[in-house]
């Protein structure tokens, strides 16, 4: 099926769940007969693939649509879609603040993209929400959609969508709605073909991965009358690790509340699995975490991890942490630098309290902190997570690791960088041209708070993938 033809753009903001609806997005275009461009200037259809996790991925938004108005008006036929997780909150909203929007769609119908364009073309603007994930396949998954992917040596796989959780601050479950689970034998037969296509990463996405399967088996004890009802991460870890061809296994995220010793065995048994674990804190306060329905203690979450070092020493461990929730006192807070210390984390993600219409802590006005504290506390915080990721990337000067390389430097062409098991960057100098997805060791010779530096060993394997993974036929 071939209905359009030109080009297209996809613009994403946000998480990789976003990252990889677009690529679902890009795929069904290029199925319809649209071609990517390079920019907006060569482009017929511009699509804007939105995240509404924060505050300030509203105000790009529309700051963008004002500045599209004009490279609409500039060329007949040109088209603008904004899809994802900002079009779902907002809904009607879009286009009230940007009439000239063409296609406003949520994040439930990633498939229907290219229905809706063309219903665009030929009866004029369409807005399409729907409420909650259509159960079939192939809406369902984005990854059961045609794929346009954008690295090919590393790929995402859903594994599951939507989120159960209620944390106070978060607008992910209004916007992604319940949790549904992709089955094992699905995900398991997509990194398969991956891996033939020369896929060698995988990175497992969910919004809460140590739940996946809980609603399958509970599925499955309903039909039958048997069966635990346990949630089967860790075996989905061990398959996927098991898929021939696959070299690096990935997963984001966890939810500490859920961590259990069954994942960390997996990730720790499974030699694929890489050294890195992907755990926010949120903060260290037990008050702010109550208050947040985090369902844990600061004490229990160390102690988790306190595990996941035991089973695996060689752990890297990132986190995300929220300054400023409501009624975030300084002690409080200092409890956060505290327990960020403990945890000595490799690197952390900070975030500023974004209040989020529809959240519970967006009605909590009364206590929200006063936004000069916060940046306060946003650079004391730093200096904590800085100082420790400096010192454990000092500490691993002089050790040989494995890399994929991940091209060159746009700033210095003599500069490549590649990427460890632990997930962290180095640059290195050197004349060989390494293609992407090639394999290779580096010895650290420097650490930096957010990077390594290294030299070349050798390469140990050469990329082996195509040059781009063709378009699956969807069915
Ligand atoms: N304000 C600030 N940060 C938030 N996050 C989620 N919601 C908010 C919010 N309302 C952060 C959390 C989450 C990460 C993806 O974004 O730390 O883990
Ligand atoms: Fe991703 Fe959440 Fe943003 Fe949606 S709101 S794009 S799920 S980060």
């Amino acid at each position: 099926m071939t209905n359009e033809s030109g080009k297209y753009v996809v613009r994403t903001f946000g998480c990789q769940m976003n990252e990889h609806d677009s690529e679902r997005i890009a795929g069904l275009l290029e199925t319809d007969g649209l071609e990517r461009a390079e920019n907006e200037s060569d482009a017929d259809v511009v699509v804007l693939n939105t995240c509404c996790i924060r505050e300030n991925a509203d105000n790009k938004l529309y700051g963008t649509l004002g500045h599209l108005k004009t490279w609409k008006d500039a060329k007949d036929g040109r088209r603008i879609v904004v899809a994802g997780c900002l079009s779902q909150k907002d809904r009607g909203g879009v286009r009230d603040r940007a009439p000239w929007v063409d296609v406003v769609m949520g994040t439930h119908n990633v498939h229907r993209a290219t229905e809706l364009l063309a219903q665009a073309r030929s009866n004029g603007p369409v807005t399409e929400i729907l409420d909650e994930a259509v159960i079939d396949d192939h809406a369902l998954f984005p990854s059961a959609l045609p794929v346009r992917r954008e690295t090919s040596w590393n790929a995402w796989v859903t594994i599951q969508i939507g989120c159960d959780n209620t944390c106070a601050y978060c607008i992910v479950p209004a916007v992604r709605g319940k949790e549904v689970s992709r089955p094992t034998a699905d995900i398991v037969a997509e990194v398969g073909s991956l891996a033939a296509n020369g896929v060698t990463e995988v990175t497992l996405l969910g919004q809460n991965v140590n739940s996946y399967g809980r609603d399958l088996a509970v599925a499955e004890r309903r039909e039958t009358g048997e069966g635990s009802v346990a949630p089967r991460f860790a075996e989905l870890l061990r398959a996927v690790g098991s898929v021939p061809g696959i070299r690096r296994v990935r997963y984001t995220s966890p939810h500490p509340k859920d961590m259990r010793t069954d994942v960390l065995a997996a990730m720790a048994e499974t030699e694929v699995v890489c050294e890195h674990l992907h755990y926010p804190l949120q903060s260290g306060s037990d008050r702010v975490l109550a208050l947040m329905h985090r369902g844990y203690t600061a004490e229990r979450y160390l102690e988790r991890l306190a595990e996941a070092r035991r089973l695996m020493p060689d752990l890297a461990v990132t986190t995300d942490i929220i300054v400023g929730f409501p009624g975030e006192t300084d002690d409080d807070f200092v409890r956060t630098l505290e327990v960020a210390a403990e945890a000595d984390f490799d690197s952390t993600y900070t975030f500023i309290f974004s209040p989020r219409e529809g959240t519970e802590a967006a009605t909590m006005v009364d206590r929200f902190v006063d936004p000069a504290v916060v940046a306060d506390r946003f650079e004391r915080l730093r200096t904590v997570v800085e100082r420790s990721a400096l010192l454990r990337h000092q500490a691993r000067v002089g050790r040989i690791e494995e890399i994929v390389v991940e091209g060159v430097s746009k700033r210095d062409p003599g500069v490549t960088t590649g990427r460890t098991r632990q997930n962290k960057l180095v640059h290195f100098r050197t004349d060989r041209v390494l293609r992407p997805g090639t394999y290779a060791t580096a010895e650290i010779t420097r650490g930096a708070p957010h990077y390594l530096e290294g030299r070349l060993v050798e390469v140990i394997a050469d990329a082996t993938h195509k040059v781009r993974i063709p378009v699956a036929s969807i069915g």
